[in-house]
């Protein structure tokens, strides 16, 4: 049977992971993957972590399923944390939660609840986005086309570009749309762009699918809830998919949640009964441990304060990354070129560089990115910046 299958071509992110972990080289620098580093490289527990598992592990007194759902307290917290308090989605009991296997499990189960009601949708995703997207999404069977985002070149979002396609999108199609610290660009809608992008989504009636994997690596973690909350708000219905990978540096535990705002308290109930059945048919339950650890930040005041603070440094460092890395290229080359490193926001920017360049920052420089020229800024360090920027130069004219 199995002689069917060829050999599949390496993922494109965690290719490069493998990559960087196999190179010997003491010169190497890691700007591949989507983790967070600290300025000696290491991705640490956060402490407000550490403190809430020794609480959750003390407490614990059965390893016997919670439920399809997962923790009812952690998805009562996520609610409020993505929507905040008394958002009226909330109010009208329309918002359905599920705790999730990481923000890709969350993605798959939304895919899948698209797929059961209208097979036919096409998902609209950002050119350029997340590699792993295509994969969740289109694996439900769904189709997929691409709305015109960032133009590399010009290193700015084509915002009016993505209105005029998505002008044309059929009723009822979804819209994945990067909530905020979009991925691999960095580059996010301002305030004016999401009220003028959620109006167009109203008018041509059209399902607004919001990945917020990077809550609080872009302003706050209020600030960057604003656009899903003015969608929800504004539509009868959406879905969120939310990450806890990131900004409780939870990767390895896979925590996540799927919310989906209904038309009203009787489809909310429905879309509920379907997606526990989709939980229940792909991977049961979700894996308990990090939600609990989550859970028992966001309902602890002093845990959740002390793990403001955690994500403020982190985004703090991102940031100070962007400013030392834009200067010192600025310093090198005696231009401009990069400096949108310093607007842009999250964990990640595109280089705008050709392949070739790529391929040579990682062959001649030990220097790792993914294909497409996206950088992790968390992987950047006062210790290798001079390295990095000098690479850089060399690579591109
Ligand atoms: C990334 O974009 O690098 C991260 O989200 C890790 C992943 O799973 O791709």
């Amino acid at each position: 049977m199995f002689q069917s299958l060829s050999r599949l071509s390496e993922d494109a992110i965690l290719g490069v992971m493998a990559k960087f972990r196999a190179d010997p080289s003491p010169l190497k620098v890691d700007l591949g993957v989507g983790v967070y580093r600290d300025a000696a490289g290491n991705t640490p527990v956060l402490d407000c972590v550490r403190r809430a598992e020794r609480d959750v592990l003390a407490a614990q007194t059965t390893k016997s399923y919670v439920a399809p759902a997962g923790r009812a307290e952690f998805n009562e917290a996520v609610i409020e944390l993505v929507l905040g308090a008394g958002h009226p989605a909330v109010a009208d009991r329309r918002v359905v939660a599920l705790q999730a296997p990481g923000g890709c499990g969350a993605l798959r189960v939304g895919a899948e609840l698209v797929r059961t009601a209208a097979a036919s949708a096409t998902v609209h995703v950002s050119d350029p986005t997340w590699a792993n997207h295509v994969p969740l999404i289109g694996g439900s069977g769904l189709r997929l086309a691409r709305y015109p985002y960032y133009d590399a070149v010009a290193r700015r979002l084509t915002f009016d570009a993505m209105l005029e396609r998505l002008e044309c999108a059929p009723e009822g199609d979804v819209v994945l749309i990067h909530a905020c610290c979009h991925n691999p660009t960095g580059a996010d809608l301002e305030p004016p762009q999401w009220k003028a992008l959620t109006e167009l989504l109203l008018r041509r009636r059209l399902i607004p699918y919001l990945d917020l994997a990077y809550q609080g690596f872009g302003e706050d973690e209020v600030t960057d809830a604003a656009g899903v909350r003015l969608v929800a708000q504004s539509v009868p219905e959406c879905l969120i998919a939310t990450s806890f990978s990131k900004n409780l540096g939870l990767y390895r535990e896979r925590v996540g949640a799927l919310l989906v705002v209904g038309e009203s308290e009787s489809r909310a109930a429905a879309i509920r009964s379907h997606v526990l059945q989709i939980a229940r048919s792909i991977y049961s339950m979700p894996p308990d441990h990090g939600a609990a650890i989550a859970a028992r930040i966001f309902c602890d005041q002093e845990l959740r304060r002390a793990w403001i603070g955690e994500l403020a440094a982190m985004r703090g460092r991102i940031n100070a990354m962007r400013t030392l890395l834009a200067d010192t290229l600025r310093g090198l080359r005696g231009d401009r070129t990069f400096d949108f490193l310093e607007r842009q926001r999250g964990m990640f920017s595109l280089l705008g560089a050709s392949a070739e360049a790529v391929g040579r920052l990682q062959a001649e420089h030990h220097v790792y990115m993914t294909g497409d020229g996206r950088m992790n800024l968390a992987g950047v360090m006062p210790g290798n910046v001079e390295y990095l920027a000098g690479a850089i130069c060399r690579v591109m004219s």
